[in-house]
């Protein structure tokens, strides 16, 4: 299924909260607007996202084989459990279940030609993670941190996770650095100053960018039409655009 995609990239962080799924929208949403072919795989099997940030109704379609046809909006194909599950009811699966749909999700979604495939991954370390790491060929991965020793440290966990089945790691994208006050332009620095430069320097990876805190961004995956489409010209969206034209 994954024989058309060019390049497949993990969204990764180890800790949950820190805004993997943010980064995956609006970044897929960023490389798309560049030309390119662009796919999200939502992985989060127990909190998937994605149906919420691309507004996404109802199940997705079946092929003549039962594959799944990822649905397409914003220009990007996504494929997320949040149209195959009840939104009411918790994916109570233990790891092998939960380890099983998502080789299913890796196998019977019919993603056609792909320039990326963006995988959000769910946080943690374990038996999900690793399946999707060894069910498919990942070209890279993108750790999400925020500047908090407690989501650092959770980071520094997925890191090793990666770089032990050598998937290369292809930098750290800092989430929530600072936040710019609409009225005095003064920059706080809500959730710590510097942590993710540090761990970037200290693991020899790239600090590939920094995201602000706006209400842009939150209120985009709110509605379904991610920041970098519904208000282009917002800091965070110039930055999601600037990591698509730079590295992908
Ligand atoms: N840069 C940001 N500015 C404002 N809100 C953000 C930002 N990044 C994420 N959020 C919000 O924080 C919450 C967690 O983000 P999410 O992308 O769901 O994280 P994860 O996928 O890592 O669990 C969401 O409510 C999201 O809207
Ligand atoms: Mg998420």
């Amino acid at each position: 299924m994954l024989s058309q995609v060019k390049k497949i990239i993990a969204i990764a962080s180890g800790k949950g909260g820190v805004g993997k799924s943010t980064v995956t929208a609006n970044l897929a949403l960023a490389t798309a607007l560049e030309g390119k072919s662009v796919g999200i795989l939502d992985a989060d099997i127990y909190g998937p996202s994605m149906g919420i940030m691309f507004g996404l109704e109802g199940s997705p379609e079946l092929d003549e084989n039962q594959h799944i046809i990822p649905s397409f909006s914003h220009g990007v194909k996504v494929a997320t459990l949040a149209q195959l599950s009840p939104a009411d009811k918790a994916n109570a699966w233990r790891g092998p279940r939960a380890a099983a749909l998502v080789n299913n999700l890796l196998n019977y979604v019919q993603w056609g030609e792909l320039d990326i495939l963006f995988i959000d991954f769910p946080p943690g370390t374990g038996d999900v993670q690793l399946s999707i790491i060894q069910g498919c060929k990942l070209s890279a991965a993108i750790m999400v941190c925020t500047p908090q020793n407690v989501a650092l440290a959770d980071c520094i966990k997925g890191i090793d996770l990666f770089r032990e089945l050598n998937v290369p790691i292809l930098g750290l994208i800092e989430n929530m650095s600072s936040f710019i006050c609409d009225k005095c332009e003064k920059e706080h620095f809500i959730f710590g100053k510097g942590g993710a430069k540090k761990l970037a320097q200290t693991l020899g990876i790239p600090l590939l960018g920094q995201i602000p805190i706006e209400a842009d961004l939150m209120e985009g995956g709110e509605k379904g039409l991610p920041a970098v489409l519904a208000n282009p010209n917002s800091l965070g969206a110039r930055v999601f655009g600037e990591l698509a034209a730079g590295f992908l």
